[in-house]
C-alpha cells in the first residue's frame, strides 16, 4: 500500500514539474509574441507604410517596459525542451548576458518613451530599441 502511495506521489509530482516547465515555455511565447504584435505598426511607420501614431508606439514602448522583467523570470534551467521552443541552449551558458539584455531592452524602452516626441525623434530613437530584439535572438534563439 505504501508503495502504491509514493508511486502515485511520484507521478504527481513528475507530472507538475512538467507542467511548470511546459508553461513558462508558454508564458515566455505569449510575452514575447506581444512583443511582436506590438511591434507590427512602429515597424511599418518606420518604413513609411504606415501613418506616424505617438500613441502605438508609446504603448509599443509600455508593452516592453512591462513584459521585460516577467521574461527573465521564464526562463528556468527546466525549461531547455519542449513545448515546441526555440530557445538555444547557449541562454543557459550565459545567463548573466542573457537576462542583462532583458534589462537593457527595458532601458532602452523607457528612454525612448521620454524621447520621443515627434516623428523625427521617433526615427531616430526606434531604431535604438529595435537593435536589441534581433541582437539577442541572433545568439539565443534558433531558427
Ligand atoms: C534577451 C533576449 C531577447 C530579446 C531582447 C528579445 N527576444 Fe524575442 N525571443 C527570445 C527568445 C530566446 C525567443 C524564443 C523563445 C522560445 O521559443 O521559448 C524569442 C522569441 C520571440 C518571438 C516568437 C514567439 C513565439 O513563440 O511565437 C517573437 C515574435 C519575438 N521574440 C519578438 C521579439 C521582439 C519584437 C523583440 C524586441 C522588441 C524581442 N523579441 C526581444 C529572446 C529575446
Amino acid at each position: 500500500m505504501l508503495r502504491m502511495i509514493s508511486i502515485v506521489c511520484a507521478l504527481l509530482l513528475g507530472a507538475s514539474l512538467v507542467y511548470a516547465q511546459s508553461t513558462a515555455i508558454a508564458e515566455r511565447k505569449d510575452i514575447l509574441k506581444g512583443f511582436g504584435a506590438a511591434a507590427r505598426d512602429p515597424g511599418a511607420m518606420l518604413k513609411g507604410e504606415a501613418a506616424f501614431d505617438l500613441a502605438k508606439v508609446q504603448n509599443f514602448l509600455k508593452v516592453l517596459q512591462d513584459g521585460s522583467p516577467k521574461l527573465k523570470a521564464l526562463f528556468p534551467a527546466d525549461s531547455k525542451s519542449g513545448g515546441e521552443t526555440k530557445a538555444l541552449p547557449a541562454i543557459w551558458d550565459n545567463q548573466a548576458d542573457f537576462f542583462a539584455r532583458f534589462d537593457k531592452l527595458a532601458v532602452d524602452a523607457k528612454a525612448a518613451e521620454v524621447a520621443i516626441k515627434d516623428e523625427a525623434s521617433f526615427k531616430t530613437e526606434l531604431p535604438k530599441v529595435l537593435g536589441n530584439c534581433g541582437g539577442c535572438h541572433r545568439p539565443y534563439r534558433g531558427q
